[in-house]
């Protein structure tokens, strides 16, 4: 099917600045555009419609738009117009903006490095899904630690066609982020089109890299796309926010990355989901950098997302934006939010002080974990699946196992004392599966 002639500008407009970019879009991402049509009549109407504006998808009366009391009775001081009229399917502009304000604070390694304004989108699992649709084929490879979010294979493998490649995350001593792992992973897709995936904090080990470790990351990335591998690097901030001990990077690894070299383009994708307490709400985003990135690459990789927005869930809620932008612009908001990450901080260290007991030493190693919601056991002699059945069955206790030996726990819905007699559980579980008695 030939383009259609707004793709073909976008394309011509991304080649001009950024061969690279283009050659690394998928097919779909080649295809996208940002419809004219309805929208752009709309946008012109709203300028200069002052009479009547017979264009919009919306039903008004003299107050604005037409609403019911018995919903609006849920909603406290919140104008009708920030509610229910569609939001723009990038994402309401003035949330858009704070968005990046906030990501430029805290990343100061962005220096004035240009970026895409964020994009606004169903939450990060949208976002994910927006990254693979512009950029993955059927058949490209999608590097990721072995330590993952399982919905990475939904997202990709099934829905694009991907194939996802693990490296080890951690060294075998489980002390540190194994660099060692993931750099013979690079080497070994050396010169082709790859898609690398970071997720720190990660879930599901609970684990940040230090500064060192991240700029050895980057370091190898660089070197990598400098050999001629052709890198989208997606950083999935998911948890980003929640650091519990000194020694965590406390940027996001997008900052370096997003000027690191012509041949490596960054997304960003973070959101409000986790970092604002509101899982429910689905307000996230997605962010392009790259190094030399100009003014015109980045708007044209912004029609094609929006196209993807528009044609995939046309917008994102409009009374979820505002209410997260209040929220965001509010005087209380990170005084409110450290309290909470706070709470997190004591549940991770009570956590740390139990699981690390020398009494647990013949039921489990721990990976190491000092950030975001959980933290991992490798569970030693029984089937972490038999275990995590068994916690459930005999103790009334929910965990979540990966694999054969993993078992997670999300000590981000535990009170403080409820957690060692977690541990004691899982600890007598795994005795009793050995058929061990337990005292
Ligand atoms: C690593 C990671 N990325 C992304 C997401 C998706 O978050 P959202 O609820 O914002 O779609 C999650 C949610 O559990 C996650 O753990």
């Amino acid at each position: 099917m030939a383009l259609n002639a707004l793709a073909e500008a976008a394309n011509q407009a991304i080649a001009n600045d950024s061969q690279f970019v283009l050659n690394v879009l998928s097919d779909v991402g080649k295809a996208l555009y940002f419809p004219k049509g309805i929208l752009s009549q709309s946008a012109e109407a709203k300028a200069k419609a002052n009479r009547y504006n017979a264009t919009i998808g919306i039903a008004t009366d003299p107050e604005g738009p037409m609403h019911l009391d018995c919903v609006h009775q849920y909603f406290n001081d919140m104008d009708p117009k920030d509610l229910y009229p569609y939001a723009p399917s990038p994402g309401k502009p003035e949330l858009r903006t704070f968005w990046a304000d906030k990501q430029r604070e805290e990343t100061p390694s962005l220096g004035d490095q240009l970026c895409s304004l964020p994009m606004v989108t169903n939450a990060l699992t949208h976002g994910l899904s927006l990254a693979g649709e512009l950029f993955l084929n059927s058949g490209d490879t999608v590097l990721v630690p072995n330590k993952l979010w399982g919905n990475y294979r939904l997202t990709w493998e099934v829905r694009q066609g991907a194939k996802i490649k693990t490296f080890d995350f951690f060294t075998d001593d489980l002390k540190a982020f194994n660099q060692e792992a993931f750099q013979a992973a690079l080497d070994a897709e050396k010169g082709k089109k790859l898609v690398v995936v970071l997720n720190f904090p990660n879930n599901p080990s609970g684990y940040s890299p230090s500064k060192d470790e991240a700029a050895a990351m980057v370091a190898s990335l660089t070197a990598a796309a400098e050999s001629g591998t052709q890198l989208i690097v997606i950083c999935d901030d998911a948890y980003y926010g929640m650091f519990y001990e000194d020694q965590c990077a406390t940027e996001s690894i997008f900052g370096a990355l997003a000027h690191a070299h012509e041949n490596l383009l960054a997304i960003k994708i973070d959101g409000a989901t986790k970092e604002e307490f509101v899982w429910g709400l689905r307000v996230g985003f997605i962010t392009y950098g790259i190094k030399n990135g100009t003014e015109a690459l980045y708007t044209a990789l912004e029609q094609k997302t929006g196209g993807a927005i528009r044609g995939g869930v046309s917008n994102i809620s409009h009374a979820s934006q505002s209410i997260v932008l209040k929220a965001l612009a509010s005087a209380e908001f990170r005084t409110q939010q450290a309290e909470k990450v706070s709470i997190l901080r004591d549940r991770a260290n009570k956590t740390k002080e139990v699981c690390e007991q020398e009494q647990y030493a013949d039921c489990w190693d721990v990976y190491p974990f000092n950030a975001g919601y959980f933290m991992c056991l490798r569970i030693k002699d029984v089937d972490a699946e038999a275990l995590r059945l068994h916690l459930l069955d005999e103790h009334g206790l929910g965990t979540i196992s990966l694999g054969t030996t993993d078992l997670r726990v999300a000590f981000s819905c535990l009170e403080v004392d409820q957690i060692e007699d977690v541990f004691e559980r899982i600890a007598a579980g795994v005795r009793s599966l050995r058929g061990v008695s337990v005292s």
